[in-house]
């Protein structure tokens, strides 16, 4: 059976600069549920916070439908305020790798606070020297590397530590990836195609915000192009002075888009030709891909790297490291080419020891971690494949270990034309709602990733898709 292709998602995505939508992740409502009636102490949860916080949330992009408050996290579980448990793959935008409250990495961080350690703000300390030391051993893209308290603070850096280096200001990004919400990166993400037109190559888009305030001038030396698509990279870079190219080496804020054979080692060449500061964001693919992210699998060394997520397994730290000599304009002799890191938080005691911890437990008994979520991970897809196949419908499975996605199309999108073209975003969000309903949290909005963690079990995948068997055949009936 085929499905009907409505594309219900793209309608309250974030459609243009007047007025733009706050919301990266904005969508159709998941359900049809009437939450407060379904979810009673969860709305007047919500309803309490709204009076005080706007929306009632502090990141826009959790503000989805059904309205569920969760109140505890453990293992591959959580709970709601009404008492209801789900199997989680969500994971909190993906930095859960080990599960919720590992016990190794909740252990290290009462540990740490037990010592006595505190935030000193003057000076390094041990811990975080640990920490870098075992970064730059294990990831050979990072020679030198320096903490930031989440993602977005690293993307920032780095696309500024590019400019400082190469003396340029244009930087290209990627139509359908997500590096954070300051305004080098705040753009272009779910666009509708109306808005942005229709596939060029070789081309670039308009820079189309996901937020207000992003100044226009500010606006022109940002570049959007579709992934996989070497020829408007190269197209960008004859046209402008290029400082940096800032792209996730699998597009995974829309699921799993893989870079095609080529594409990374092709980024490479070009930035080589042009001489500009090649970044990849690895902060969903670093360390749940292996301890030295998808660079390594790709074999293509990125110029800088942007860590965060499940490098602290929930805690909020990112690294951003690479070429020491780049890394080593943050201490530059010469004031006026000197980079500005600062942080009152940076490498906090608490989020150190979470990562460092972390890290060693990936590391423990020759890479088990890896292999539990690469088993699970392989269970998860061939049983998708088979339901796929059982009621002959139009669905693919895209993964890479850990993190997977159904899309509801003929094959798996190679970029977000594809993808806004070819997938059902209706079916994809009908099933993520219907499945809350159940017990499995699927994050309800279509095309955002699934993620299993260590924690995760045979048993969970099985219940999982047992449910998600049953949901379908409801579905397509
Ligand atoms: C690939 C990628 N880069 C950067 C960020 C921004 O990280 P943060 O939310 O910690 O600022 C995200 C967040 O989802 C992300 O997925």
């Amino acid at each position: 059976m085929t499905t009907q292709n409505s594309n219900k998602a793209l309608d309250g995505q974030v459609a243009s600069a007047s007025p733009p939508a706050p919301d990266k992740f904005r969508h159709a409502a998941a359900v049809d549920t009437d939450a407060s009636a379904a979810y009673p102490q969860s709305a007047e949860i919500f309803s309490h916070n709204r009076r005080f916080i706007p929306g009632g949330v502090v990141s826009v992009n959790r503000a989805v439908q059904p309205e569920i408050v969760f109140i505890k996290g453990q293992g591959a579980h959580i709970w709601d305020a009404d008492g209801n448990q789900y199997i989680d793959y969500h994971a909190a935008f993906a930095p859960h790798f080990l599960g919720h409250n590992d016990p190794y990495v909740t252990d290290a961080v009462i540990s740490v606070l037990g010592k006595g350690a505190s935030l000193y703000g003057s000076g390094t300390t041990e811990l975080e020297g640990q920490l870098a030391e075992l970064i730059c051993r294990h990831i050979p893209a990072v020679e030198s590397v320096q903490f930031l308290n989440t993602g977005s603070e690293a993307t920032y850096q780095a696309i500024r530590l590019a400019r400082a280096v190469t003396q340029r200001d244009h930087i290209i990004v990627m139509q359908g990836g997500y590096n954070g919400w300051h305004d080098d990166v705040s753009c272009n993400l779910m666009t509708p195609l109306d808005v942005i037109g229709p596939r060029v190559s070789p081309g670039e888009y308009p820079y189309i915000p996901i937020s207000a305030g992003i100044p226009r001038e500010h606006q022109k030396l940002v570049h959007p192009v579709n992934f996989n698509d070497l020829r408007s990279v190269e197209y960008v870079c004859q046209k402008y002075s290029t400082a940096a190219l800032i792209t996730e080496p699998i597009l995974q804020n829309l699921g799993i888009i893989k870079p095609e054979v080529g594409y990374l080692d092709g980024l490479r060449r070009l930035a080589d030709q042009h001489g500009f500061i090649l970044i990849f964001d690895e902060v969903k693919t670093g360390f749940r891909h292996g301890i030295a992210g998808y660079a390594k699998i790709a074999g293509v060394m990125p110029d800088l790297a942007v860590y965060g997520k499940a490098l602290a397994n929930g805690y909020p730290i990112a690294a951003l490291g690479g070429k020491k000599e780049l890394m080593d304009w943050f201490v530059h002799p010469e004031p006026s080419k000197r980079v500005l890191l600062a942080g009152t938080y940076n490498a906090h005691p608490v989020p150190t020891a979470a990562a460092i911890a972390t890290i060693e437990r990936l590391l423990m008994n020759d890479g088990e971690v890896y292999r539990h979520v690469e088993f699970l991970g392989q269970k998860m897809q061939e049983g998708l494949e088979r339901i796929i196949n059982n009621l002959s419908f139009e669905a693919v499975v895209a993964r890479q270990g850990s993190a997977f996605c159904i899309y509801f199309m003929d094959h798996c999108p190679k970029d977000w034309h594809d993808l806004a073209t070819c997938h059902d975003f209706g079916l994809d969000q009908q099933l993520r709602g219907s499945l809350i309903g159940c017990g499995t949290y699927f994050f309800p909005a279509a095309t955002k990733q699934c993620s299993i963690s260590f924690a995760h079990t045979e048993e969970d995948i099985e219940v999982t898709l047992e449910q998600i068997q049953n949901q379908l055949s409801e579905m397509l009936r």
